[in-house]
């Protein structure tokens, strides 16, 4: 395989940005993802592809459950910040603040819209995992448009 073609076709996916977060017991974990898509009207399900080494994915599989937060256009810092560890300070994430949802994920009040998620099954191939989530729990805050990884400049697949 051409190694550039194949880096090169498969960046013609393309992705949102959004907050991954999830809690077990005390532990909170978050983190800047786009490899997230809709699979399922009945049940609605989603998937998320998450890196085998970060927090986030050893607190989604202990808690069986995760939040994802869409981030709005105007949301490419709190983007950038989340791509490293952010410690939760009482209701604080970083920039942003959040409440527990229905799964105890937190969910973020600055976020355009929200929904959780039960873990229904892990695909465990490669070095991101592939998460089946059952959406359990969704809601709306305002109608800022999700923020596109076209727009950024950024990219993360190839
Ligand atoms: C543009 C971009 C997109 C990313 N998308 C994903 C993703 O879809 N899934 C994932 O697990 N990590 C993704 N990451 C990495 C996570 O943001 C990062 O691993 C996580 O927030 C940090 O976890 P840590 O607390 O272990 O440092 C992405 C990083 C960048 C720069």
């Amino acid at each position: 395989m051409d190694e550039q073609a194949k880096k090169t076709a498969l960046r013609r996916i393309p992705y949102g940005l959004f907050l991954l977060t999830a809690k077990n017991g005390d532990d909170i974990a978050s983190g800047t993802v786009n490899w997230v898509t809709q699979t399922s009207f009945k049940p609605p399900m989603v998937a998320v592809g998450i890196k085998q080494d970060s927090h986030p994915y050893g607190v989604v599989k202990a808690s069986g459950a995760f939040a994802i937060n869409a981030l709005g256009a105007d949301q490419k810092d709190v983007a950038q910040t989340f791509f490293g560890t952010v410690k939760p300070e009482g209701d604080h994430l970083g920039p942003l603040t959040f409440k527990a949802g229905t799964t105890g994920s937190p969910v973020i009040k600055e976020s355009p819209a929200y929904w959780e998620c039960r873990v229904v099954g892990v695909l465990e191939q490669g070095d991101h995992h592939v998460f089946l989530g059952e959406v359990v729990e969704a809601g709306v805050n305002n109608e800022t448009p999700t923020l596109l990884m076209r727009d950024t400049g950024w990219n993360y697949g190839g």
